[in-house]
């Protein structure tokens, strides 16, 4: 393995980086734990950015673009039709989540998500917006797959409480896309139980070459209460500027945020996330392009690279997005192996237990970064089996 290579990159890296990523351990830590990506971002995006900077323009943000440009890349992409003025602008996309929630449910309701998932959904739920949680996890099917468990999210969805369902697609940690045969049963559902979806789709544009990535909203009848909320940040690696956007579907929601949140929702918009995310989805799709597909290149090195120097780690090859989600349970680091793995090699990796306790055994790696610093992530996960 070409470690010393990586760790010129990863000298690199730290000095030119003052993220959070870069910045919370030591400088003998690999960091692989929060979701950014190593990659240089953007050219348009960089020269939208630095073309602001230069000529004084960081006043007020100013949104208005930010809709058709959303609407022109969904179409293009995924042969959705957003209509721009069901488009509203929030901060970042968990910010999204909680305006929606505190906006259409009431203060006793319940919200069902699925562990394991993206930590800040209970947080969020439970602490930001006051809503009471009905987890119901996913079940693990062998060789790192977790399914839907229809007959649960019925139940759950028949219970009078709960009026609102956090979905995650693609999914974080476990990196899969449900199929719209799947987002069908789950729109059914919802109609039926009168439940509002609040689809995180952040991830979407990172779906890997051959896959296919269904939004939500196109399953939808057009009288289910639901959102989607997406981002540029996630695809593009721009989530220190803040510009997400919350796409209502029925007439219902858009009223409720159009005269209860809408000026709410955009004060913590910033110019720059506006200018980055309509370079982002105007002129930056050549980028994301190439960056799917080193991503999905990454996506099987790692196989590779755990097979060969760690082949106790169970690991799917994810349908999108560059986080992997590491089955450690037969390497004997107890429940959760990132603790073990930060003390005995040095790689931080983010904590399954963090995910639910479906997460006990399990860690998240973070592998958009080059072949080199993979290969050195490998290589200090397996030394410290
Ligand atoms: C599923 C999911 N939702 C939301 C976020 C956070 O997005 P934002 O920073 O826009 O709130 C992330 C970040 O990794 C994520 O994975």
């Amino acid at each position: 393995m070409t470690t010393h290579h990586a760790g010129e990159q990863i000298a690199r890296l730290r000095a030119d980086r003052t993220s959070a990523k870069w910045q919370m351990y030591p400088p003998d830590v690999l960091p692989a734990w929060v979701a950014e990506m190593d990659y240089p971002i953007a050219d348009p995006i960089k020269e939208a950015l630095r073309s602001a900077v230069d000529r004084s323009d960081l006043g007020y943000r100013w949104p208005p673009d930010v809709p058709p440009a959303l609407a022109e890349f969904a179409s293009d992409t995924w042969q959705w039709a957003i209509d721009p003025e069901r488009v509203f602008i929030t901060p970042d996309v968990m910010h999204g989540v909680v305006t929606v929630l505190e906006t259409c449910t009431r203060t006793c309701d319940a919200v069902v998500i699925n562990p394991p998932v993206y930590p800040p959904f209970a947080l969020c739920v439970e602490q930001i917006a006051g809503r009471r949680l009905l987890p119901v996890p996913l079940v693990e099917q062998g060789a790192g797959v977790w399914a839907l468990d229809f007959e649960a999210l019925e139940k759950a969805f028949a219970y009078p409480d709960v009026t609102a369902y956090l979905l995650c697609n693609p999914h974080n940690p476990t990196g899969q896309i449900y199929s719209e045969q799947e987002l069908r049963r789950i729109a059914d559902l919802a109609m039926h139980y009168r439940v509002m979806v609040i689809a995180d789709e952040i991830h979407a544009p990172l779906v890997h070459p051959g896959k296919i990535f269904t939004p939500f909203l196109t399953v939808a009848s057009p009288e289910l209460t639901a959102v989607s909320v997406v981002s540029a940040s996630k695809g593009w690696n721009v989530p220190g500027v803040k510009c997400a956007q919350v796409v209502a579907h029925d007439d219902l929601t858009v009223s409720n945020l159009r005269t209860s949140a809408a000026l709410e929702v955009s004060f913590g918009v910033d110019h720059l996330g506006v200018i980055a995310a309509v370079a982002a989805y105007r002129q930056a799709r050549p980028w994301l392009e190439g960056t799917r597909e080193r991503i999905a290149a990454n996506a099987t090195l790692l196989a590779e690279l755990l097979s060969l120097h760690a082949p106790q780690v169970g690991y799917r090859v994810p349908d999108a997005s560059y986080l992997a989600w590491l089955d450690l349970r037969a390497c004997g680091l107890g429940e959760d192996p990132a603790a073990a793995l930060l003390e005995r090699g040095k790689l931080a990796l983010y904590s399954g237990p963090a995910f639910g306790a479906e997460g006990n055994g399990h860690a998240r790696l973070n592998f958009a970064t080059s072949p080199e610093i993979l290969a050195d992530m490998v290589s200090r996960l397996s030394a410290s089996l």
